[in-house]
């Protein structure tokens, strides 16, 4: 547990050496970085492979927020996968425990997160999702914002009780290196709590997707963002007309390019069914990573890195796994 009254201290990218205060910015030696909007930006606020999602975290800012759609959906899910123990010591009022959440988007997690009384929560993105999540969770003396790559983390090692990255590795460009990056930033007997998309039937049976996402992710972002307001609307009223016919609706996933909630939540109101639908279509086509790890394959890396009370798991995205830092 870091007991100190501050978050662990950010260091330079490249060369590690601590970043200080300049007028609207951070530095070390020659390295400036700027400062703004309170996000430090660590890597350039927008371009580059993540760009995609930066826009689509700006425009369906709120979709996914469970104070959104008025369900504990993302409370579940990440309840789930930071199992019982950790649950536990992010819930215990007489402890304050430094988490980074990695690859935050529009903050579904940061909200959830910051209502637990022992985090002090550091959330990064690569992306001018950062924008997003500060609108959604404004920074406050116990939660902040910064705009860097996780794959080049501007901390030190070991600076964090835990280390929470849900829905992001497998957009990196390599889940391998982004793992070891991660785990190294979690102190000895702290956690580190992961997901993965995993190799499936629903996956290489979806063939529009698979033939589409080559050509829309190399276009404007604009024009994005209209193919997909168009699929939906091609497509999302005959997922809702075949929502109850399980064979049809499964028959129907395999040619529309869509992704759809009728199936996994129900409960969600119809106009965020289409919202839904729309942000993650959007999301599932445009994204320029997109690897597949078997839940094996996940077991593998986290042994390789000597972690301890491995616990990998099929389920939610494909795969979810937490594990510990040996003291
Ligand atoms: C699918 S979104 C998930 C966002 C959020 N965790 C959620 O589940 O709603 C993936 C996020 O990972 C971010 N990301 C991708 N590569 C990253 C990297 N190297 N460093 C930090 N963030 C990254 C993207 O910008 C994007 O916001």
């Amino acid at each position: 547990m870091n007991t100190a009254a501050e978050f662990p201290i950010l260091v330079d990218p490249v060369g590690g050496r601590p970043l200080t205060s300049v007028p609207r910015g951070l530095s070390a030696g020659n390295h400036t970085y700027p400062v703004i909007d309170g996000i430090p930006r660590l890597v350039p606020t927008s371009g580059g492979y993540a760009a995609a999602f930066g826009e689509q975290w700006n425009r369906w800012q709120r979709t996914q927020l469970d104070s959104y759609v008025g369900l504990p959906i993302t409370r579940d899910r990440l309840t789930r996968c930071l199992g019982a123990e950790l649950l536990g010591e992010l819930a215990n009022p007489n402890k304050t425990l430094d988490v980074c959440e990695a690859g935050c988007g529009a903050g579904r997690f940061t909200e959830v997160l910051l209502q637990m009384p022992a985090v002090r929560l550091t959330s990064v993105d690569l992306s001018s999702a950062v924008e997003a999540s500060q609108r959604n969770c404004p920074q406050d003396g116990r939660y902040r914002i910064i705009q860097c790559d996780i794959c080049k983390p501007p901390f030190e090692a070991d600076a964090f009780d835990a280390v929470i990255c849900l829905g992001a590795i497998q957009h990196t460009p390599n889940p391998e290196s982004t793992i070891a990056s991660l785990f190294s930033l979690v102190r000895p007997g702290g956690w580190l709590v992961i997901d993965h998309y995993a190799p499936s039937f629903a996956y290489w049976t979806k063939v529009t997707a698979l033939l589409l996402r080559p050509v829309l992710k190399r276009l404007s972002p604009a024009a994005r963002m209209q193919v997909c307001e168009l699929l939906t609307s091609l497509f999302l009223p005959l997922h809702r007309a075949v929502r109850t016919v399980p064979l049809a609706q499964m028959a129907l996933s395999r040619l529309s390019p869509l992704l759809t909630y009728y199936h996994a939540h129900p409960e969600l109101a119809e106009r965020h069914q289409r919202e839904w639908a729309l942000l993650d279509t959007h999301d599932s086509l445009t994204d320029w990573y997109k690897h597949l790890r078997t839940p094996s394959q996940i077991l593998e890396t986290l042994v390789r890195l000597g972690a301890e009370a491995i616990v990998v798991e099929p389920g939610g995205n494909g795969v979810e796994a937490r594990c510990r830092k040996t003291k």
